[in-house]
């Protein structure tokens, strides 16, 4: 498929000309690729603290008792000083607030069942208090609840609450008494006043009152949503929620990435473990080095692309792992047998066995599926089974749900090449994955053009400007937005894609892959220019592609290759109201006065213009300057002939009525 591309030098021969004023003719009347209705969306996994720490709302650390410090990492770094290094290994985010006071350890038996069988064992000699620190800080808002619950072994009063690192505010508490030497569970509830002052400071305490040895388990607080949208709204963070539904969605990738494969076959997503009572799913090590306690499961996923009005895109383990394990042929039954009940989860009506489970777990209705992908980036599998495994999986789903539309992540002359029967390999679409600079992105904005249009659709299921650190910069969003022309003028063949990675912790540690498209920390998110270009590009988009003709775009210098064009553009028509959907990307440092030609219509009236600049291209949006760049609204009166003013460094969206 790749041969076809027109070569890149043949490209700008066709655009590029000196000085000369740039026009883009818009042919409203050949107006015929259809834009997929799936066209964009998201891409998660558990990586850069995207749920533990992210959109999961559960706020203490670590409940699972299992990271563990020499002493570097205690509270005093998440909010004082250090702890002198080279002492014995400890409980790392559960702290004692006078460490003369007891002993703090994990028990790795004889927790609250088999699943969750560790502990925390706390050995007092006086009354002191138990401090989590919740993930870099926690967030307390005035007027909220936060409702808790704990495990403990033990007798005797204690308080449990949220206050301030120095112990001097107490913005909610509750008094519990304890009256059991075996588990037994306890519910709180916290709730702040109207007059407490937002913080992301704030730690989460247990105040024993007297000494004695007492056990903890598994604890957990959630702040109340204050917007409820689905059975699960308590289990996201409505802020960053928030930002998702601005980006109209028609679809969540997920669970990886990465994450759907984990390191080694213990550490895949497995979803069978991931769904029911919190504190019976195990949970497992995320491959990007931390523990994910599987808060964030199937039914979380489903009902956040629900809370978000999309579809899930729903990714199957296709038993291939990170560190090159793989099993095929009879082996890997089980794991198309999982992927089976995985769908019916999904779909099955409440007579199926999975799809009464999901009515069990909450969510009555069938989510509506159209996508199924198997496994991720097999591409990195030298072993060359995908091409059997694809076909093992293919087979088994398309015989019990034909209506569903099979992704592959191999490409299809990678997939016949290794396959025993070339000829018996299907691929509905093909899931592609660019990470690229600014200028690779510039480099590849006509690569859809010449795609096959007999072929396999696309699913470009990963792509980034990988610009910026920890969230992206304009030079980014520039890049972006060229790209995002490209896949909507091919929007007939790229029928879906998304940008990856979606979040970013911002504190220290938090990021393992940089150049995301959101960020946050304890209080607040943000979006990166990235994320508004997105925005700005998915919130007007029709429903047919108008062809474009292009004139006099000059270009700019660029690395050693060829100059690139200095613009980049796209229209869509919204077929049913007339509306028209322009958009451009003026990526050089010089203004531009672009003549627009309306053919096959006449725009009337003024136009909407949204843009999103900057002045220098490394200027970007942070959690202390998160409207930095921001998309900006003004109007202008178009014609069939009009002039449209492009800003340098700029990507402008012109709605307009035909
Ligand atoms: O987006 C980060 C990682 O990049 C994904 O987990 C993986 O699929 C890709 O290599």
């Amino acid at each position: 498929m790749k041969t076809m591309f027109i070569t890149l030098a043949a490209s700008l021969l066709m655009t590029a000309s000196v000085n000369a004023q740039p026009k883009l003719t818009l042919q409203v009347d050949k107006a015929q690729r259809t834009v997929s209705p799936t066209f964009y969306g998201l891409m998660t996994e558990e990586i850069n603290f995207s749920y533990e720490g992210g959109l999961y709302s559960q706020l203490l650390r670590d409940i699972a008792m299992q990271e563990m410090t020499g002493g570097q990492q205690g509270r005093r770094q998440q909010g004082g000083g250090a702890r002198p290094s080279g002492s014995a290994p400890k409980p790392r985010y559960w702290l004692l607030s006078d460490s003369t006071a007891g002993t703090l350890r994990f028990n790795t038996t004889g927790g609250i069942s088999f699943i969750q069988k560790r502990s925390l064992s706390i050995e007092l000699t006086k009354a002191v208090s138990l401090e989590n620190p919740g993930f870099w800080g926690i967030a307390v808002r005035p007027s909220t609840t936060y409702s808790g619950d704990a495990y403990f072994k033990g007798n005797g009063r204690i308080t449990v609450g949220l206050r301030s690192t120095d112990g001097n505010t107490v913005f909610a508490s509750q008094d519990l008494t304890l009256s059991s030497n075996d588990w037994r569970q306890y519910t709180f509830s916290l709730q702040t006043a109207a007059d407490v002052k937002e913080t992301k400071d704030a730690v989460f305490f247990i105040q024993f009152q007297n000494a004695g040895n007492y056990a903890l388990a598994y604890p957990t607080l959630f702040p109340k949503a204050k917007k409820t949208y689905t059975v699960k709204s308590d289990w996201y963070r409505t802020d960053i929620m928030d930002l998702l539904r601005e980006m109209r969605p028609t679809f969540l990738r997920f669970p990886g990435g990465n994450y759907l494969e984990g390191n080694t076959f213990k550490e895949r997503f497995d979803w069978k473990r991931t769904i029911g009572p919190l504190a019976t799913r195990p949970g497992h090590r995320s491959p990007w080095g931390y523990w994910s306690t599987d808060g964030m499961g199937l039914l979380e996923f489903l009902c956040w692309a629900e809370e978000c009005g999309a579809e899930p895109i729903l990714g199957v383990f296709a038993g291939y792992v990170l560190n090159g394990d793989y099993v095929e042929g009879d082996a890997l039954e089980p794991f198309i047998k999982d992927a089976l009940d995985e769908i019916e989860y999904t779909i099955g009506g409440p007579d199926t066995r999975w799809g009464a489970r999901r009515v069990r777990d909450g969510h009555p209705e069938p989510f509506h599926l159209t996508y199924v992908e198997i496994g991720n980036e097999d591409f990195f599998d030298r072993s060359g089974s995908y091409s059997h495994r694809f076909m093992q999986f293919y087979d088994a789903i398309k015989a019990k749900y034909p209506q569903l539309q099979i992704i592959s992540t191999q490409d299809e002359r990678a997939l016949r090449g290794n396959a025993e029967n070339p000829a018996a390999v299907k691929v509905d679409v093909i899931d592609e994955h660019y990470y690229r600079n600014a200028e690779a992105m510039y480099r590849a904005a006509q690569q859809y053009d010449s795609y096959d249009r007999k072929g396999p659709k696309i699913f470009c299921g990963e792509w980034a400007t990988r610009e910026g650190s920890p969230t992206t910069n304009m030079n980014a969003a520039l890049g972006d937005a060229a790209w995002m022309t490209c896949m909507e003028r091919n929007s007939d063949i790229v029928v879906a894609h998304c940008y990856a990675p979606l979040f970013v912790n911002v504190n220290q540690g938090g990021m393992q892959w940089e150049s995301d498209l959101i960020g946050y920390d304890a209080l607040t998110s943000f979006g990166s220019p990235s994320y508004h270009a997105q925005c700005m590009f998915a919130q007007n988009l029709g429903d047919k592609v108008v062809p474009m003709l292009a004139d006099g775009v000059p270009t700019v210098a660029m690395g050693r290759g060829e100059p690139v064009p200095q613009l980049y553009y796209n229209t869509t028509v919204d077929s049913r109201t007339g509306q028209l959907y322009l958009k451009v990307v003026n990526i050089g440092a010089t203004a531009q006065q672009v003549t627009i030609t309306v053919q096959g219509a006449k725009p009337k009236g003024k136009a909407e213009v949204i843009t999103l600049k900057s002045a220098r291209p490394e200027d970007t949006n942070s959690i202390d300057n998160p409207n930095n760049i921001i998309p900006q609204k003004s109007s202008m009166k178009v014609s069939g002939n009009f002039r449209l003013p492009l800003s340098p460094y700029s990507i402008t969206v012109v709605k307009m009525w035909k």
